[in-house]
């Protein structure tokens, strides 16, 4: 039984992780702001990681706006590793995008990127999770995308994947031992016009969703393969017409 801490544990993958982490029988904590964790501020960063085997840091920013998340990334992961190196951390494990190592001027993957390369220079055994975008976030994505009653997105390609598959795989990977970067995507490729679109229709949502390839994903454009993931990819297995009819969006 390994004590690993979860780092943002109290969110929609870090909820997840926790739950498999105990059910496999370990000691997982769940750390954040509302546990009286914050690793911004520092506040109960070193006693939640005292006695820690393994550390997981599934946070994410409160902002997106593109100098706030950088700085959230970068100042929460040099806490969190120097706080780690003080507690003998012995594996740390993050959740990522695939994507990140693409040519991309997403800002968000910007701040994702310097998050991957300060665990990589921490000198603590590491695995660094990219993941695909998930289900969850469909809703979201056809937001920040309409104008009107139109959804304008590009044709890049995505694999998308159920945040239960998200937290299964960073559960499995903090129950063994450091593999450096990996990626998980989920089992179907489409569009993100695509993707979007069968989501709005199966919700019975009004707005029209249009194949627009100069239109921004998170703010700047992306190509055919930005957000695809590599040969040998871990696969999980959750469809999205499975996926769907089991999760309503969030009144
Ligand atoms: N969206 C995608 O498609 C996608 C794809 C691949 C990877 N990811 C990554 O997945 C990760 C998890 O995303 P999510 O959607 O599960 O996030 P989420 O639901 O927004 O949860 C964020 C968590 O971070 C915690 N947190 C915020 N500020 C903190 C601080 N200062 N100190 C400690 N914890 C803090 C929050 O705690 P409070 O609630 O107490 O504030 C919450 O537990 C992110 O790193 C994201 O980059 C996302």
């Amino acid at each position: 039984m390994a004590k690993t801490v979860v780092i943002g544990g109290t969110g929609l993958i870090g909820s997840k992780v926790v739950a498999k982490l105990s059910a496999d029988g370990h000691e997982a904590v769940a750390a954040a702001p509302g546990t009286g964790v914050n690793t911004i501020t520092g506040e109960g960063l070193a006693e939640a990681l005292t006695g820690a085997d393994v550390v997981v840091d599934v946070s994410n920013s409160p902002s997106f706006e593109a100098e706030a998340v950088l700085e959230f990334f970068t100042t929460s992961t040099g806490n969190l590793l120097a706080a780690e190196r003080e507690a003998g951390v012995r594996h740390h494990v993050a959740l990522t995008i695939v994507g990140t190592n693409r040519p991309q001027d997403i800002p968000y993957f910007a701040a994702k990127s310097a998050q991957e390369q300060l665990v990589r220079d921490s000198g603590i055994p590491y695995s660094l999770v990219h993941a695909t975008q998930f289900f969850e976030f469909l809703g979201g994505i056809a937001d920040i995308s309409t104008e009107g009653d139109t959804v304008r997105l590009p044709g890049g390609l995505v694999q998308p994947m159920a945040a239960e598959d998200v937290a299964a795989a960073v559960a499995r990977t903090a129950e063994g031992s450091p593999v450096g970067d990996v990626e998980v995507a989920g089992p179907e490729r489409f569009g993100l016009d695509e993707f979007v679109r069968r989501g709005l229709r199966f919700r019975g949502d009004a707005r029209t969703v249009v194949r627009d390839d100069d239109a921004f994903y998170y703010g700047a454009p992306i190509d055919e393969k930005t957000l695809i993931p590599v040969e040998g990819a871990q696969i999980s297995e959750t469809r999205l017409e499975d996926w769907l009819p089991l999760n309503p969006p969030p009144a």
